[in-house]
């Protein structure tokens, strides 16, 4: 089952990072389907890494792509990618003491990227579509 859709809503108009967002929807559909699966395997915390390391690239490449174009709101973006960062990891780190920490990750991380990618990621757009 699809927990989280793809839209061309979401579309940002750099080919590389709009593939890098689709890759982070299907990580996270992945760990949402490793958690309904409830193996005791550990692969919800293996689909829990993929999806925090793709992130983490995504963010590294974006912050790059921002910088090269001289766009002028990288800093504020920048820190939006660190609040992140540091609300995951005291999710992760909630969770190492109350269960189940799989419910309250995927909802942040359903409501972070959606808004994070329409509202902030979207200001870059117009500078990606004069350019590429
Ligand atoms: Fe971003
Ligand atoms: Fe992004």
């Amino acid at each position: 089952m699809t927990f989280f859709s793809w839209s061309d809503d979401y579309l940002v108009g750099v080919e590389k990072l709009d593939n890098q967002h689709r890759a982070i929807f299907d990580a996270i559909n992945e760990f949402y389907n490793e958690i309904q699966a409830l193996r005791v395997s550990g692969a919800a915390e293996r689909a829990l890494t993929v999806l925090l390391d793709y992130s983490e690239k995504h963010f590294v490449d974006e912050e790059e792509y921002m910088k090269r174009e001289g766009y002028p709101e990288l800093d504020a973006h920048r820190l939006e990618h660190q609040e992140f960062r540091d609300q995951i990891a005291k999710l992760i780190d909630d969770a190492s003491r109350d269960k189940p920490f799989s419910v309250a990750l995927l909802r942040f991380f359903k409501t972070w990227i959606v808004e994070h990618i329409l509202e902030t990621d979207m200001k870059y757009a117009p500078v990606a579509q004069k350019t590429e």
